[in-house]
């Protein structure tokens, strides 16, 4: 297959490009060539800024056409709308990575994809933030589909839930398998909320693979896109950790109401964890990608696999994610000394 990947060099692109070469695809990576312009040699590198529409067209003008396009890289639906009126005709299949985001909040029951999308009152609005980035993916899916309509090209998008694994950037799901892997026997670990509480996120490798599967494949369609295939609560996916990369830590359960009062930031400080206003972020349903073939490995493997990249690849941004370890031992004391409701 011709595989273009509009991005391709950070996360899930990268182990999509490394995936793509590994089967012998022929791949090309566009990008601006800031971030990781030194991988993939056996790829073709197109250098533009995407909101550089020049730029765009000068790259795109000598290469292709391709079996499928793979966009990691959209957060505005002016860039899918420029990149579609580029691709007309240049392409059998796109695939939009958007997001589980795009749903309205607090479903809670399972979230199918004819769940009701977040809107913006100003569809021009392009800044990107933790408020407008689902509804700006939702306008990027339109876009993708009005965009390709009758050109031929089969769109397909993708909802991710959380994507963890190796070469992770935001380190949501490696703080917890680094705060694992550092503690000592007998340490206690805060750990958040309800053990009883679903938990849904997928490795970026199974992610990737299933999207090129698809892209081989040139599948239409909308596809929620996170694992596990069973529920996993918040307790068994905790002591997974536990088991697998601290088996001397005691997971020490501090209620959602304690943390909130004291001000600990749901997932930030304590990643994983969403508050029951957003419950319905972990409560996807995943059963038309089950049916399409999206295979998801073992937890202990993603946890050790991601271990075995975090211990030699510190945070890009410590603290930036997870809480201070003098915070967590003061509420720990305060938790400790705070009797049960
Ligand atoms: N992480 C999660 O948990 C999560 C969950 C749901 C959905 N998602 C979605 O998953 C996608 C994954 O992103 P990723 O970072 O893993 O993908 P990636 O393809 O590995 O990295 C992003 C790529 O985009 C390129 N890029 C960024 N801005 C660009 C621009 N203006 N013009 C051209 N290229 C540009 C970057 O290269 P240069 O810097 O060299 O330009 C880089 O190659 C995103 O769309 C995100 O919204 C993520």
């Amino acid at each position: 297959m011709r595989l273009l990947i509009i991005g391709g060099t950070k996360f899930l692109g990268r182990h999509l490009a490394a995936m793509a070469l590994e089967a012998g695809h022929e791949v090309a990576l566009l990008h601006r060539g800031r971030t990781g312009a030194e991988l993939f040699p056996a790829a073709r590198h197109l250098l533009a800024d995407r909101d550089d529409t020049a730029a765009m067209q000068a790259v795109l003008a000598g290469a292709g056409p391709w079996d499928a396009v793979i966009d990691t890289s959209a957060y505005v639906p002016r860039q899918v709308r420029t990149l579609a009126g580029m691709l007309a005709g240049r392409t059998r299949h796109y695939q939009l990575v958007s997001t589980i985001s795009v749903y309205v909040d607090a479903p809670r029951d399972t979230t199918p994809e004819e769940a009701a999308l977040r809107t913006l009152a100003d569809e021009t609005i392009e800044e990107v933030s933790g408020q407008t980035y689902g509804a700006l993916k939702a306008l990027c899916e339109r876009a993708a589909r009005q965009g390709f309509a009758g050109t031929g090209t089969a769109v397909l998008v993708g909802r991710p839930g959380l994507i963890v694994g190796p070469f992770d950037p935001t380190e949501r799901f490696t703080w917890w398998v680094r705060r694992f892997a550092r503690a000592a026997a007998g340490e206690p670990v805060l750990v958040p909320g309800d053990p009883a509480a679903p938990v849904q996120f997928i490795d970026a490798r199974d992610l990737a693979a299933w999207m090129l599967a698809q892209a081989t494949a040139g599948t239409p369609g909308t596809f929620n896109l996170t694992g596990p295939a069973q529920r996993l609560t918040m307790g068994a996916c905790l002591e997974a950790m536990r088991g697998a990369l601290g088996a001397g830590a005691r997971l020490t359960w501090a209620p959602q109401a304690f943390l909130l009062q004291q001000g600990v930031t749901p997932w930030t400080e304590l990643p994983l964890w969403v508050p029951d206003d957003d419950a319905g972020m972990m409560r996807i349903d995943i059963g038309r990608a089950l049916r399409a073939g999206l295979a998801l490995r073992p937890l202990p493997q993603t946890l050790l696999d991601t271990w075995a990249w975090a211990r030699e690849n510190p945070p890009a941004a410590p603290g930036a994610t997870g809480i201070d370890p003098e915070r967590e031992v003061a509420l720990l004391r305060l938790a400790d000394a705070t009797p049960s409701p």
